[in-house]
């Protein structure tokens, strides 16, 4: 399928979707949302993708937030509308059954930051800088930054950043918990490969479920999310890929998954 806003290659099972707009900062419009939104399903669909890295185009920004030119038009209902396709949009994202990693080699501002929020593991290059500056807009973050982000960081961290609107750097990101590595940024897509590739070449169905159970989980009291733990935990001897991976780690050999 192709897109006048994204970039999307897939090597090795792993998908990656390049957010394509350089001149704007790569700054989400409608359309750039509707073709992430059609990215997103199609790499959950194919079975041959095993991971998914989110990145920008060009060497300034991952992606500067919302596009402003294109919000600066909308009224109450419209924004309402907008809101809720980033909502959909980073939902579906974070629902996908395979790890999905941010590789973050700029500007990741506003709705930049909330797309960063949405992935499994965020890697950021030196020059990253991440934010949510929509006070200085008179706006408050509004695909999900007021929920993920203090879910991600803390409530403290998350009211500093919110309501001061000021941008950190990737050292400051990493110290709070926003990205996990900071790399050259000529390492940055190799590295957020390798993380990808590690994780798809586990077993895809416990992937899948122990994805599920820490975000599931996270928004419930501690018995019920044990509750769910057991449940998942107990689901996987039914299948195929648990056999295998226990009987190839007894027989000293590498476990051939077959996804069930
Ligand atoms: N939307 C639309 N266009 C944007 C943009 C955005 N979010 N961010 C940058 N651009 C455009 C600029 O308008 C500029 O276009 P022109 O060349 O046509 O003038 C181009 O990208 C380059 O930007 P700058 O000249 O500003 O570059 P800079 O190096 O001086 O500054 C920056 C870089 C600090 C990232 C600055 O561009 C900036 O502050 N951008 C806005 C960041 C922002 O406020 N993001 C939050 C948006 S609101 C949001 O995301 C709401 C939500 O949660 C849903």
């Amino acid at each position: 399928m192709g897109f006048e806003n994204l970039l999307v290659d897939i090597a090795d099972g792993i998908a990656t979707v390049t957010v394509n707009r350089p001149k704007q900062l790569n700054a989400l419009d409608q359309k750039t949302l509707e073709e992430l939104s059609a990215a997103f399903e199609q790499a959950g669909r194919d079975k041959g993708v095993r991971a998914l890295v989110v990145t920008g185009a060009g060497d300034k920004a991952f992606v500067a937030g919302a596009d402003i030119a294109a919000m600066s038009r909308l009224g109450p209902a419209e924004a309402r509308e907008f809101a809720a396709l980033g909502h959909r949009v980073f939902g579906l994202l974070e629902a996908l059954p395979i790890v999905t990693v941010a590789a973050v080699n700029g500007f990741a501002l506003g709705g930049g930051c909330e797309l960063t929020l949405a992935c499994d593991l965020v890697y950021a290059s030196e020059r990253a800088r991440f934010g949510q500056p929509e006070v200085n807009l008179g706006l408050v973050p509004g695909f999900g930054g007021t929920q993920r982000l203090t879910r991600r960081v803390g409530p403290m961290r998350a009211k500093e950043l919110v309501l001061t609107g000021d941008m950190v750097d990737a050292p400051t990101a990493k110290a709070m918990g926003l990205c996990l590595d900071v790399v050259p940024p000529e390492k940055l897509l190799e590295h957020a490969r390798g993380k990808a590739r590690t994780v798809a070449s586990r077993g895809p169905v416990a992937v899948a479920t122990a994805k599920r159970l820490i975000q599931q989980g996270a928004d419930l009291p501690l018995g019920e999310a044990n509750a769910l733990e057991r449940q998942g935990f107990a689901g996987l001897f039914g299948g195929e890929d648990a056999k295998e991976g226990m009987r190839a780690f007894l027989e000293k050999r590498p476990a051939q998954w077959k996804g069930t």
